[in-house]
């Protein structure tokens, strides 16, 4: 008898969590996007990595001041065309106020999407129910070489500006209301098929803002608004190392979990080097470093020589408004100057930067997260978006 009541216990708790990780008003499609790409790489030098001992020659490779130079490093172009397999989430309210407004989320390394969408305590720190109960509608989707997307060559495509001209891709194609006709669906909701939304918003975390960045670049009329987190152009930003992530060759750091990654996909060792890179005491619960550390995604050596070539370049195009929400290898404070921030993007509506107090970089895997997205959210209603 007891044990009956012991299930019954369970089954309403277990039911009262997916009550919670599915609020009434989330509709999502999973998508398998194909995004045919045709455009020219750089071929790069760089250390191959087919082992952890590999990996760290990598890092000490990548940081001593003795080595060459990342324009150095260029060895000549390569021309990329292939079809990828990218997977996505795309989310509409069903009584959204702004749900033809489109978040597109790109997410940083050691992530896949999931870093938009956390599955502990999604009320507190799920990025996409915040932006759906803001009335958005939002596609998140797994950066070339993680998740459910393709996983290929991890030198020279890989890279910076292929994952630009990806965003780039999916951007024009949710824009033209082919998103989800174009793709294979591979579960959730079947009544988005004809979403098409008027406004598009980037939203990166740390690489995933340096990718926005590029397509603000590459073609800044393709976005109405940026918030870029985790990212901030200031006098510490040169010195920020990989070190601190421990980089291990993806195989041998978990040969089950990323036994599909070849040579070249590097990830963070341990646990610890996760909190290192990610978390600051007293603004994490210990559950969201574990839920880090389970999610964690590899990354390949091409996106971190090749991020030069999509930063640091006015976005003359750009007429949005563009929010930067702070990283810098530290406090922040007085390391910026808004001045030069505002020079990359002449064209801007409106430029903020704010400094989240007491975060580290994960932003949404951080106690305050609710708070921080409410700063971005009014920025952008500010600005009529
Ligand atoms: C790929 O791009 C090149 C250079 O822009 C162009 O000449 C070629 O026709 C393109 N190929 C396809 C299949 O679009
Ligand atoms: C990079 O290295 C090359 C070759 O050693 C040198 O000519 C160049 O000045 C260096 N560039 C920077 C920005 O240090
Ligand atoms: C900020 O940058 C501008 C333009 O380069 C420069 O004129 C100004 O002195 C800088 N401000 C500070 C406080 O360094
Ligand atoms: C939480 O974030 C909000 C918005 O940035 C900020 O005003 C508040 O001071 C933060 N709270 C703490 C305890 O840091």
């Amino acid at each position: 008898m007891a044990s009956v009541v012991v299930v019954l216990v369970l089954a309403a708790v277990s039911l009262a969590k997916k009550g919670r990780a599915a609020p009434t008003g989330r509709q999502c499609v999973q998508l398998e996007v194909p995004v045919s790409v045709n455009t020219t790489a750089t071929h790069w030098l760089q250390q191959k990595v087919d082992s952890n001992i590999d990996a760290v020659d990598y890092v000490y490779d990548m940081t001593t001041w003795t080595s060459p130079n990342t324009t150095s490093r260029i060895l000549g172009e390569i021309t990329v065309k292939e079809t990828f397999k990218i997977t996505g989430q795309l989310c509409v309210p069903a009584k959204g106020s702004r749900s033809d407004t489109l978040q597109i989320a790109t997410h940083g390394v050691g992530f896949d999407k999931r870093y938009w969408d956390a599955e502990v305590k999604p009320e507190q720190y799920s990025y996409v129910n915040a932006a759906l109960a803001e009335g958005y509608s939002i596609f998140t989707y797994d950066r070339l070489g993680t998740g459910g997307s393709s996983k290929p060559d991890a030198y020279d495509v890989v890279s910076a500006g292929v994952q630009v001209e990806i965003l780039h891709q999916l951007t024009a194609l949710a824009r033209s209301g082919k998103l989800v006709s174009s793709s294979k669906k591979s579960g959730g909701v079947s009544n988005l098929g004809n979403y098409r939304p008027k406004k598009i918003i980037q939203v990166g975390h740390s690489l995933g803002s340096a990718i926005v960045i590029g397509l603000l670049t590459a073609d800044g009329a393709s976005s109405d608004g940026a918030i870029i987190t985790g990212f901030l152009y200031n006098s510490q930003i040169g010195g920020a190392s990989l070190a601190p992530w421990g980089f291990e060759f993806a195989k041998e750091n978990d040969p089950k979990k990323f036994g599909d990654r070849g040579s070249g996909y590097i990830v963070q060792a341990t646990k610890s080097n996760t909190q290192l890179i990610f978390l600051k005491k007293g603004a994490f619960e210990p559950a969201l470093l574990d839920y880090a550390w389970k999610i964690r995604q590899p990354n390949t050596v091409g996106e971190f020589v090749s991020l030069t070539t999509v930063l640091g370049h006015p976005a003359p195009d750009f007429k949005g408004p563009i929010q930067d929400y702070g990283f810098c290898r530290g406090d922040c404070k007085n390391t910026y100057n808004v001045t030069e921030i505002k020079s990359l993007y002449p064209a801007s509506s409106a430029l903020s930067v704010y400094l989240q107090p007491g975060t580290g970089h994960g932003l949404t895997l951080s106690t305050n997260a609710t708070a921080g997205y409410k700063v971005s959210f009014d920025f952008l209603h500010a600005s009529g978006l």
